[in-house]
């Protein structure tokens, strides 16, 4: 895969970063400039359809990108806003139970914390071993368990869990079952109402290398009929030219997943743009994007020297991604490594003490050689 006139120029550096921020490529960079120009001179915007237009085609591409009806897609500006749709809209009994899994990412725990208020206990499972195994939830589950929510690639090791087996164990037990698949959607199949989950919810500007304030999620429609609906928003129940004559305040009955979208869902300056990332890594092909990244994570974990570095994510079998985890084994190393490479014009994160790479499409092996060869000469 070649795509690296497709996005860039990145200022002479090498960003291998992108489990922090995705960047644009550029068929997004000339859709994000036609949504400036729309509001350069707004009588590009006096066309009422492109109101309804905008959100619609974002829900078509979001839609095949994980295999459900577009209708089904609820618009937001992250992945917590999702999970908040759904904290806010489950109808909780007083003693419901939330498993959550303990060191999970913040955006996966926050949206329940303020359940308590509501007389929903939050329980932590701790995992042994480095990521949850399906049999730890099973055995967690009581009948009290509501609802499990779980980060699908998990930020920090770079392990993904099975999804397919943390599914059915919910299922088992009549326990709603959602994901975070922020760090994972845009280089692996995530096929929700396939899996048999209750939803899951996405930031956009990651591995979808979309705007910063972008996100979306999906919610199984059956479950999602059952919510409360709180938040009346006009645009989701009018058209702007439903004001040229007369309208009804009426709550619409046919809303659907529109109902639970962020207000302002004709969003131009983020939805133009990510639309067009979203088509670009479909055209690319997500299988296609899997591989490649899959092979540049393999070059560096193939590469690094093993005497001086230790890596922490897995090094093979499905519950690999395409974040490798690694620090150094010399007391304070770590940080000063990261340090040296930031100054080497090479960006990766810094997350619990250990060095994050996370390469994508855009990435290309030469980068990989370039981080290894800086790592490898640390020190020396
Ligand atoms: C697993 C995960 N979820 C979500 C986010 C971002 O959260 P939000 O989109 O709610 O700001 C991150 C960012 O690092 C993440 O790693």
């Amino acid at each position: 895969m070649d795509v690296t006139d497709d996005f860039g120029p990145f200022d002479g550096r090498t960003w291998i970063n992108c489990s922090h921020q995705g960047p644009l490529p550029r068929v997004a960079v000339e859709a994000a400039q036609d949504a400036v120009n729309m509001k350069i001179t707004p009588h590009r915007m006096a066309r009422s359809e492109v109101f309804t237009e905008v959100p619609l085609r974002l829900r078509e591409t979001l839609g095949q990108l994980v295999g459900v009806h577009p209708d089904d897609i609820i618009l937001g500006n992250s992945a917590s806003y999702g999970l908040n749709v759904l904290a806010n809209g489950v109808r909780w009994r007083d003693g419901d139970e939330i498993l959550l899994v303990s060191e999970d990412f913040p955006a996966t725990i926050f949206p329940w914390l303020p359940l308590r208020e509501r007389g929903v206990r939050l329980r932590f499972i701790k995992p042994e071993g480095p990521r949850l195994d399906p049999t730890e939830l099973e055995s967690q589950i009581t009948p009290a368990t509501r609802l499990f929510c779980v980060t699908w690639v998990h930020s920090f090791t770079g392990y993904a869990i099975d999804e397919t087996a943390i599914a059915q164990v919910c299922r088992r037990h009549n326990v709603m079952c959602v994901l975070n698949v922020s760090q994972g959607l845009g280089y692996r199949q995530m096929k929700p109402a396939e899996i048999g989950v209750d939803a899951i919810s996405s930031c956009g500007f990651k591995w979808l290398c979309g705007p910063y304030g972008t996100g979306f999620c999906w919610i199984r429609p059956e479950l999602r009929d059952t919510l409360v609906y709180t938040q009346g928003y006009w645009l989701a129940n009018l058209t702007a030219n439903d004001l040229r004559g007369d309208f009804a305040y009426e709550i619409r009955s046919d809303l659907g997943a529109r109902a639970y979208d962020l207000f302002c869902t004709a969003n131009f300056l983020n939805f133009m743009p990510w639309t067009k990332s979203v088509e670009f890594l479909l055209k690319c092909g997500i299988e296609k994007i899997e591989v490649h990244n899959h092979a540049l994570a393999s070059r560096l974990i193939d590469n690094v020297d093993r005497d001086r570095f230790e890596i922490h994510s897995p090094t093979g079998g499905p519950a690999r991604s395409s974040i490798v985890v690694l620090r150094h084994r010399g007391e304070g190393q770590t940080k000063r490594c990261f340090e040296v490479l930031k100054d080497q014009a090479i960006d990766v994160s810094l997350r619990k003490g250990s060095l994050r790479a996370s390469p994508h499409l855009y990435n290309t092996e030469r980068d990989i050689d370039r981080l290894v060869d800086v790592l490898n000469a640390f020190g020396r």
